[in-house]
């Protein structure tokens, strides 16, 4: 069988609230396919963010296990998730997130540079992307100055320099119109697919789900697969959400 590249098992995540605690998440059991990409869904405030943040090691379960690509996350120490993240993880997010006083290149070569300096094949590799993103002639400027569309494009540029094995994008189209959302989304295709590069894209929106090859969404604290004529999933999209996965 194949190692799945995200397994979580018996997850539970709470917070302090009122004096007391809320559980946000408890016993999640998930186990994501190498390869595959999965949209996330579920209400405002129902755990997605904080369920990308225990996948990415940001933060930590109460109870259950985390592995990624085979590697169990608290076996690790502070040091090793960090490093764990920034050589194995890509991250897409809703704002952007592109660092305001490095230019478009530094951006992409940042973290070659926390590695301790960039290699000529490093640069070239970060070169090759902002050109299959169609953005190489803008590697000097600063990102303020695109568009939300080019700074996404940017970010996804960024997500994938250092050729990472799982992607994790927040609301990736969220802040985007609908065109310019499919040409992200287009890219994450291209770019990711034949390289086997996994995505769990945690979304709102039924035509970015549509495109995945499974559909999770979050129901009373729980991750559930979304399947075909689900009336509770997305009002009114529901069936064709599910029937979405068909590619690959
Ligand atoms: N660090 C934290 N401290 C306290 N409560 C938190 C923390 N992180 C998340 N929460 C709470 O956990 C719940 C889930 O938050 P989360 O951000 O995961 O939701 P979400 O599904 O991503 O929502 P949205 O679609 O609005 O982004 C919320 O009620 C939030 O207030
Ligand atoms: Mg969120």
């Amino acid at each position: 069988m194949v190692q799945p590249i995200v397994r979580l098992a018996g997850l539970g995540r709470s917070f302090p609230e009122g004096g007391g605690l809320r559980s946000v998440l408890d016993g999640v059991d998930l186990s994501l396919p190498a390869g595959q990409f999965t949209a996330l869904l579920g209400p405002s405030g129902s755990g997605k963010s904080t369920l990308l943040n225990l996948v990415s090691g940001i933060d930590r379960p109460d109870t259950g296990v985390v592995e990624v690509a085979g590697v169990a996350l608290h076996d690790l120490s502070e040091r090793e998730r960090t490093l764990f993240r920034r050589d194995r993880l890509g991250f897409v997010f809703q704002f952007f997130n592109l660092i305001p006083t490095l230019t478009v290149e530094e951006n992409l070569l940042l973290p070659f540079e926390l590695r301790g300096g960039v290699t000529p094949r490093q640069r070239e590799r970060a070169r090759e992307l902002l050109d299959r993103v169609g953005l190489v002639d803008r590697l000097n400027s600063w990102p303020d100055l695109l568009s939300g569309g080019e700074q996404q494009r940017i970010a996804v540029a960024r997500a994938l320099v250092h050729k990472p094995q799982l992607v994790l994008a927040d609301e990736p189209t969220g802040n985007l119109d609908r065109d310019t959302g499919e040409v992200v989304l287009d890219l994450l295709d291209e770019l990711l697919r034949p390289l086997g590069t996994s995505l769990l894209c945690v979304t709102h929106a039924p035509e970015v789900a549509r495109r995945m090859d499974q559909v999770l969404i979050i129901r009373d604290r729980k991750v559930v697969r979304l399947e075909a004529g689900d009336e509770n999933g997305m009002p009114g999209q529901s069936a064709e959400v599910a029937s979405g996965g068909e590619r690959g």
